[in-house]
């Protein structure tokens, strides 16, 4: 990615008056939360959610967390039972983070679930993000804001050591309070599931599956259920072909060969193949570099023998 000059801008009306305005230009923006400072971005645009990815350098998507307003907002992306819609009125607005069920009309880009029919779904404390949440007036999906591989930020400074020169903003608001990522928890059927300890304590245990419901672990993991055929430049009789640039295919992830655009099709793309009456997958070559490691990456799960 380009290089771009970051600012610095102390948590106030015009720092978030200037971050809604990237927010709304599909730009991704530093965030301090009650735990760690995020990488906030539009998640009901694709484009914008492949650009976390594009400046955390990350080589794979994992799906992120979705943090929003309020309760009333969350009931438009998951289905909340009576167990969530309880631990949500106890520690919402705070550090814990839900895994529910997606629903089928949620606002919601698919990259930022990774594919899955879940999504993890949270409503921060902390002003800064409530008052970004206020002004761009959409869900925010939300990593830890640092680089592939590196710690959680607590401070902009580590922000701007991780990310300077690859995000336009990071929003200063001093040292997060909890220092560690929120408490995640899945409830997705049966009785809830720790997928991730932090600041809120439900006396449960990380829970033995939780490799399971942490999907980038998994080597085929959200496999289409069909065969895929790497690196195509033509369809078989029998193939759907999902085309990249100069191959156009039944569909393409981008004409242009635009990795920013074909990450953020790219979960479209498999279910619409895996819909698709033949039964094989094809998809074209796409080149290694920047965000093409990451879709490579899946790609690679995706056909691998299981
Ligand atoms: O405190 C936090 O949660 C911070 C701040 C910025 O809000 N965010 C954060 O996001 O830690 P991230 O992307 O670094 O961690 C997201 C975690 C990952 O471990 C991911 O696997 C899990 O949430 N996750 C997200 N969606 C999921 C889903 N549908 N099912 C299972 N796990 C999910
Ligand atoms: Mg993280």
């Amino acid at each position: 990615m380009n290089a771009q000059n970051t600012a610095i801008l102390a948590y106030g009306p015009a720092a978030i008056a200037e971050a809604a305005r990237l927010i709304l230009a599909g730009q991704p923006v530093a965030m301090p939360t009650e735990t760690v400072y995020g990488l906030a971005a539009d998640a009901t645009n694709g484009e914008a959610v492949a650009r976390i990815y594009e400046a955390k350098g990350r080589p794979s998507f994992n799906p992120l967390i979705v943090h929003v307003r309020d309760l009333a907002q969350a009931t438009e992306i998951a289905a909340f039972d009576d167990d969530a819609r309880a631990l949500a009125e106890l520690y919402w607005p705070g550090p814990l983070t839900l895994v529910l069920p997606l629903r089928d009309d949620a606002p919601i880009a698919s990259l930022v679930t990774a594919g899955l029919p879940t999504v993890a779904l949270r409503v921060p404390a902390h002003p800064a993000m409530q008052a970004l949440l206020a002004a761009a007036d959409r869900p925010l999906a939300a990593p830890s804001a640092n680089a592939s591989g590196r710690i959680s930020p607590t401070r902009a400074e580590h922000v701007l050591a991780s990310l300077g020169g690859r995000i336009p903003l990071i929003v200063d608001a001093g040292q997060t309070a909890h220092g560690l990522e929120s408490t995640i928890v899945a409830l997705t059927g049966g009785p809830p599931r720790l997928l991730r300890p932090g600041p809120v304590d439900l006396g449960l245990t990380v829970a033995t599956d939780g490799r399971i419901e942490a999907p980038g672990q998994l080597r085929s993991h959200y496999a289409p259920d069909k065969p895929l055929r790497l690196n195509a430049s033509d369809a078989g009789p029998d193939e759907w072909l999902i085309g990249f640039g100069p191959v156009a295919g039944d569909a393409t992830l981008s004409p242009s060969g635009n990795l920013i655009e074909a990450a953020a099709k790219l979960f479209e793309m498999l279910h619409e193949a895996e819909a698709a009456p033949v039964p094989k997958i094809a998809i074209a070559p796409i080149p290694e570099a920047g965000l093409g490691a990451a879709i490579n990456d899946r790609l690679r799960r995706a056909a691998a023998p299981r």
